[in-house]
This record gives C-alpha cells, sequence and structure tokens, in this order.
C-alpha cells in the first residue's frame, strides 16, 4: 500500500479539520446490530442452534428476516469509521449517509469475511494450499476481490496466515496449514491477488493479514487457549507468513484473542508497535478481533474497560471491532494523560491512508448494474475458476489395486449424508454464497452421467441406517462413500478432542467394506483426520475437504479419471488423535523415535504421521534421481530430475527441502524452502532446478536475531516431505 504525495496531503487535510469525536469515531467499526424481529432473546437463540433445538438453516432464515439497527445517526454524526457488512443496496445506503451526510464526508470502510470466496466459493484455505499453486492462490483471490467490491465490500479478513500444527483446532481450516514456508508462500499470493489488480476502482480490495500472531499455537487446540512459545519458535515459525504479506503491500492487520507468552495480542507493544509497525515499517492499521479489547479485562490484564482501551491504543491498534471501548472511553484516557494525541492522530491517519488507497472517496457506491448483474448469476468464469480450484486442491490419499479411476460403465452405491448435501460443500466461514450455485457430489456424479443409486444411510450426525446399508450393498458394482465433517464441525470455535470420522461413520465403513465390494471413501472435512483404521481397510481415499461450490464436479471428474489428482497435503494426517500435534517439521529429539523402547515415541500408535506433510498420489506415479547441489557465489543450485514413470500425463509438486545438521539451537529435522509444480506426460522427464539463497539457510535465534552459521546442510529433494533423496553440503556463509 503506498500513497501518492496528493494523497497523503488529503490525509493530512482531513486530520488537520477533525473534532476530536470524529477522530474517535474512526477508529471504530460496527456491525449491524439485530433488534428484534423474532420470539425470542437473541442469546437464547444462539443457545438453540449450539444445542441442536434449531437447525442452520431455521436460524438463518431468521437471521434473513430479522430487525436490524445499522446505527445510521452515529454514522451521520461521524462516529463510525468502519461496518461489517455485504449487502450492496445496504452498504450504498449507509455510504450515501457518511459521504453526504456527515460533516467531513468521510466514506465507510466495509469490512466483511471473505475467507475463501464471497459468493463464488472456492476451497478451503488448508485445502487450496495443498495445490501449492501460487498461480491459483492469487487468482481466486482477484476473484474474491471482485466480487466483494460489487457487493460493497472494499476490506476483506483475509488472508488468515496462523501456522496451524493440531488439528484439533477447528482454525485449521481456514489457514494455509503447518508449514511456513509454504504459508509464505500463501500470503503473498493471496495479498497480490486482493490488492494488486488496480484496473478499475471496483478490482481491488484491502487484505487483512489474521490472527497476529501464535493463533494456531493455542494450546491444546482448545480455540481462544493461551499460546507460550520461545522466541526462536515466534520468529521462525509464526511470524514469517506475515512479515511476506506485508512486505507484499497488505493494507491491514487483526490482531489475535490469543495471549502471547502472557500479552494478549490486542494490547501487545511488542508484535504491534515494535515488531509490525516498527521493525516492519507496516504502514497500514491494524483491527481488534471481535469484541477482543473488552476480552482483555477477562484475560485480567486491564481493571476495566477503560483501561483495556488505553491499554491497546497505546501498544499500536488502530481499530476496535465490536466494544465501542475506544469511541466511548479514549476521550477520558486523554484528559487524564493516559494516551497521547500523538496516539490518537497515528491511528486516524493509518485509518485514512487505507481509505484514501482504496479509492474511497472518489468512487464510495456499487453501481447499479453491477447488483443486477450479481443478483441473475454468477459469472460463467467465477465458477469455472471454482472448479478448478477444487480440481486442484483434491489429493488422493490411498488408490489400492489401481481402483481409481472408475469406467463410468460401473455402477455406483453413492453412501453418506454428505454426499447429497449442496450446502456443506462450501465448508467454514463462506457467508456469501447462494444455494443455486452450488454442486453436490450427488449432483456432480449425474452431471458427469455416473450410473449411479442414492443410499444416504448417516453421517456425521445422527443415526446409521443398516437396512439402508444392505441395500447399497447389494446395488452397486462398487461404493463410493462420502464421509467426514459437517461445515460447522470446523472454523472458529470448533475445536474437537477428537480427530477421527465423528459419529457412527467408522461403522458404516466397516458395514460398507464387510460387503466385499470395492469401497471409495470421499472425505469431506476441515482438518486432518486421524485415518489410521480406514488407511487400512478401505481400497481408496481420496481427500475433497469442503472444496467450494465446484466440489460436486470436481470430485466427479476425479472419480472418473477425466482429471489426475494433483493435490498434496499442507498438513499431516495423523494414524491416530493421541499423536497431536503432528508435523513434520518438529525440532530433532535426542533420541528420535526407532526400534529401542526409549526414543521419542508412543507405545500404542506410531510416532510419524500417517500421510505426512506435501503426500499425495497420482494415476500416474514419479520416480526421482540425480540430485546433485552445487555452491554458487550466494545461493545454492539444487537440480533434480523427476520422471512420469506412470501411463497417464500428470502433474507433481517437486519439493524441496533442507536441515541445518549443527546449530547453535536445535533445528527441525526438515523444512520445505521452494517447490515446483511440473507437468508431464507418460515417460518423460524434467530436470528441475532450483536456486536457493544462502541467506534462506538461516535462522531466528531467541533474541530475536537471524543469524546465519556455517556447517553442514542437508538438501532434500522429493514428492512429499517423507520420501526424499538426500544430499549434504558445508556453506560458508
Ligand atoms: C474471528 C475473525 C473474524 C471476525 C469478524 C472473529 O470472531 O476470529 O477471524 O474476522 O470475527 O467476523
Amino acid at each position: 500500500m503506498k500513497l501518492t504525495d496528493a494523497q497523503r496531503a488529503k490525509v493530512e487535510d482531513l486530520l488537520s479539520r477533525m473534532t476530536l469525536e470524529e477522530k474517535l469515531g474512526q477508529l471504530n467499526q460496527e456491525s449491524p446490530s439485530i433488534v428484534g424481529g423474532f420470539d425470542v432473546p437473541f442469546p437464547e437463540l444462539i443457545e438453540m442452534v449450539t444445542e441442536g433445538r434449531l437447525s442452520q438453516e431455521e436460524f438463518q432464515k431468521i437471521m434473513d428476516t430479522a430487525q436490524r439497527d445499522y446505527h445510521e445517526e452515529d454514522i451521520r454524526a461521524g462516529r463510525v469509521g468502519s461496518m461489517m457488512g455485504n449487502d450492496p443496496v445496504k452498504a450504498n445506503e449507509l455510504q450515501h449517509i457518511a459521504v453526504e451526510e456527515s460533516r467531513l464526508g468521510i466514506p465507510l470502510i466495509i469490512g466483511f469475511d471473505v475467507i475463501h470466496g464471497l459468493r463464488s466459493v472456492y476451497p478451503i484455505a488448508i485445502a487450496e494450499a495443498g495445490s501449492f499453486d501460487d498461480d491459483l492462490m492469487e487468482r481466486t483471490a482477484r476473484m474474491a476481490a471482485r466480487e466483494s467490491r460489487a457487493y460493497g465490500i472494499g476490506w476483506n479478513f483475509a488472508p488468515m496466515l496462523d501456522v496451524a500444527r493440531d488439528a484439533r483446532w477447528g482454525r485449521v481450516s481456514e489457514g494455509p496449514g503447518e508449514d511456513t514456508r509454504l504459508a509464505e508462500r500463501f500470503a503473498r499470493a493471496k495479498v497480490r491477488g486482493l490488492q494488486n489488480d488496480r484496473s478499475g476502482p471496483d478490482s481491488y480490495v484491502a487484505a487483512c493479514l489474521k490472527h497476529f500472531v501464535g493463533y494456531g499455537a493455542c494450546e491444546g487446540g482448545r480455540d481462544y487457549n493461551t499460546v507460550s512459545m520461545a522466541p526462536s519458535q515466534l520468529h521462525s515459525v509464526y511470524l514469517p507468513p506475515f512479515r511476506a504479506a506485508v512486505e507484499e503491500g497488505a493494507a491491514t492487520v487483526m490482531a489475535a484473542f490469543n495471549d502471547l507468552n502472557g500479552v494478549p495480542c490486542t494490547l501487545n507493544p511488542y508484535t504491534l508497535r515494535t515488531l509490525l509497525k516498527g521493525d516492519w515499517a507496516f504502514p497500514g492499521f491494524v483491527v481488534s478481533d471481535a469484541n477482543a479489547i473488552r476480552e482483555c479485562v477477562v484475560h485480567g490484564i486491564a481493571a476495566d474497560e477503560a483501561e483495556a482501551g488505553a491499554m491497546a491504543l497505546r501498544a499500536g491498534l488502530d481499530m476496535d471491532m465490536g466494544t465501542h471501548i475506544y469511541r466511548d472511553e479514549l476521550a477520558a484516557a486523554l484528559s487524564a494523560g493516559r494516551i497521547s494525541q500523538t496516539e490518537i492522530d497515528d491511528a486516524v491517519r493509518r485509518i485514512l491512508s487505507v481509505k484514501v488507497w482504496l479509492g474511497l472517496f472518489a468512487h464510495p457506491y456499487v453501481e447499479e448494474p453491477v447488483i443486477r448483474s450479481y443478483a441473475a448469476g454468477l459469472p460463467e468464469a467465477h465458477r469455472a475458476l471454482c472448479r478448478e480450484a477444487a480440481e486442484k486442491s483434491l489429493v488422493l490419499l490411498k488408490n489400492a489395486g489401481g481402483l481409481l479411476p472408475l469406467q463410468k460403465e460401473r455402477r455406483i452405491s453413492l453412501v453418506g449424508a454428505l454426499a447429497a448435501s449442496d450446502t456443506e460443500v462450501v465448508g467454514a466461514w463462506a457467508l456469501g454464497w447462494e444455494k443455486r450455485d452450488c454442486v453436490s457430489i450427488l449432483q456432480g456424479l449425474k452431471n458427469a452421467g455416473a450410473d449411479v443409486g442414492y443410499y444416504p444411510c448417516g453421517g456425521p450426525e445422527g443415526a446409521l441406517d443398516t437396512a439402508e446399508v444392505e441395500r447399497a450393498c447389494a446395488d452397486g458394482d462398487v461404493i463410493v462413500a462420502v464421509v467426514g465433517e459437517t461445515a460447522a464441525m470446523s472454523g472458529e470455535a470448533s475445536s474437537r478432542a477428537h480427530i477421527t470420522l465423528p459419529g457412527r461413520q467408522r461403522e458404516l465403513l466397516a458395514l460398507l467394506s464387510a460387503s466385499g465390494k470395492p469401497v471409495i471413501a470421499v472425505l469431506m472435512n476441515g482438518r486432518p483426520l486421524a485415518l489410521g483404521w480406514e488407511s487400512e481397510h478401505l481400497d481408496a481415499i481420496v481427500e475433497a475437504w469442503h472444496l467450494g461450490i465446484g466440489m460436486g464436479d470436481a470430485v466427479a471428474a476425479a472419480l472418473f479419471g477425466e482429471i489426475n489428482p494433483s493435490g498434496r497435503l499442507s498438513s499431516s494426517f495423523p494414524w491416530d488423535d493421541g499423536q497431536e500435534p503432528t508435523y513434520y517439521n518438529h525440532p530433532s529429539t535426542g533420541r528420535p523415535a526407532g526400534k529401542s523402547k526409549f526414543t521419542s515415541k508412543y507405545l500404542d500408535v506410531p510416532a510419524e504421521a500417517l500421510y505426512p506433510f506435501g503426500y499425495g498420489l497420482s494415476y500416474t506415479a514419479f520416480a526421482y534421481d540425480g540430485l546433485t547441489v552445487t555452491e554458487r557465489e550466494d545461493a545454492l543450485e539444487i537440480a533434480v530430475t523427476v520422471r512420469n514413470s506412470g501411463e497417464r500425463p500428470g502433474t507433481e509438486t517437486v519439493q524441496l527441502y533442507t536441515r541445518d545438521v549443527t546449530a547453535s539451537l536445535v533445528r527441525p529435522v526438515k523444512e520445505l524452502k521452494d517447490y515446483r509444480r511440473v507437468t508431464l506426460r507418460a515417460g518423460a522427464s524434467e530436470t528441475v532446478t532450483f536456486r536457493l539463497p544462502k541467506a534462506d539457510l538461516g535462522f531466528w535465534n531467541n533474541e530475536g536475531v537471524y543469524v546465519r552459521e556455517d556447517g553442514l546442510f542437508q538438501i532434500c529433494a522429493g514428492g512429499n516431505s517423507r520420501d526424499t533423496l538426500t544430499e549434504e553440503i558445508t556453506v560458508r556463509f
């Protein structure tokens, strides 16, 4: 985000004319309050949904007709800087009030959770990162930006960049997985996609990097839980994706809910002022997470709301999401000398700068034809991109005896309640889709001309209909069982202690496989699952995550071999849920798991992942050889030859890892450094060359300093984090 001199002058001019109340108004983000239109109080309604007394669909219907207060009076008085929402007509109405009826005519910045698409929902982030396709990640973000603007949204609360290694945490679905380098590449691609297309006033939005920082390391995978980590780990593992995104020009950042080593991120001067705004020279603004300033009182770090507000502003938090504490308490804090005018002005300046950069002053409204065109239907190019992303994100985990791809003549018994759902395909944090755009797996198979009989039998929730299971087993030549999690089982506040298939789905699979017919499991889920039993008992497993509106067609294309699966896992899958957290790049122990009893392992389950990071099969096979490492002045040149040794064309993700063998701190057993997708026809081979800057072989120590240490390094290349060729080289800096 760079401003011209004229834009900067505009910000300064406004700032010089604002009253204190107007300044504090800019720091205030509102969302429409629900004020009635239903029979029970709102909190009880939420309780009813949580307890399952009211279905999501019924709740949605009530919400659609609920009465809302949009705070028009406050907007008119200049007491609101930002609104949440995704209704273009309402956005225009509110924007008209802000621009034409408030004293200074400052437009609102309208923000919304557009996490993996708005109307055109593409795969959840953990899935899309597994495409290892930076260009795809950028294009989907660009599509999301354009759609957002069409709905009046100028600010997306994305990308979510929390490296996450404990699959019990429900929010693993929202981020790019367990690896820092992949998260950095994802971060850069998303920021470019959201922000860099300036071809028109409606083609870009402000990105919001979240959640800053360490949220993915919440203890035990329990949402909102405490986070403790050494500085070296913070700097080497959790900060780099944010830093990469800031370098790419990200306009805003959201502070995380959690405390980090005892200091809530909402009011953490080290992460916000010293690192982000100081060392990284971040020019944009920082917003709190929802109601998080108030929660600092519950954390026990501030005596009351007024103190929490003053501490947060001083620490560098610019905008208050949802509590009104900044709006109502900061004037008194200023008179009492607990905060300074400079601190307030700095926050306002940052927010105004983003508004100016977004072009909101020149172009605050959504144009009528744009609103109408989306009402008529989804642009075809968006639908096609959603399908492409779904196809590239799907991962083949097991394919015994080459069962897949299926011949269209084979009759399929399609099993599982999830298979026919056209609303579950979108996954967690999908808030703008329309049912008419979504394709279920059943529909996808029908679209592909499959000979299919459908037997719901049961799903992640509820009963198992064994009589129907028998009918399913009697019918098809082959059984495709769609099992996994509902969308509500991942995402915020959706941690699970057990990450095996929920409900009676394993029992369902056992009954199906007892029939003797081949069973293919298509998994639809928002987190890595513990699949020890499934890997041993099923013939084929397709990890299809929540792939978005194009899910059904993409799954059908994969089952019938119209595409060759090329997605890889962005997070390791364990055998058993007791292994969590399971991630490939853990620091070396003094006793790596081995045959001896006194090594780092469990008595009852394996120590290693079942399917490790980077893993994924194809309908063809790839073989590696000829790994060479050549030292150049400031880089290593690494070459490896990959050959398509099977009988179909296919796409492989060639992955480059390193290990620092001896260092002043214990280092990970392997770390991803680079990757490249290579498409090869059967029998063809290609030599892939990576240039790895030597500077990239350093690490952050516990003083927060990036150090490069001479010594021996292993250089590994291969098709996943486990199966690699290895060479060694001594590097001197
Ligand atoms: C979530 C954020 C989200 C915000 C606004 C919070 O509860 O943690 O990720 O952007 O709500 O909806």
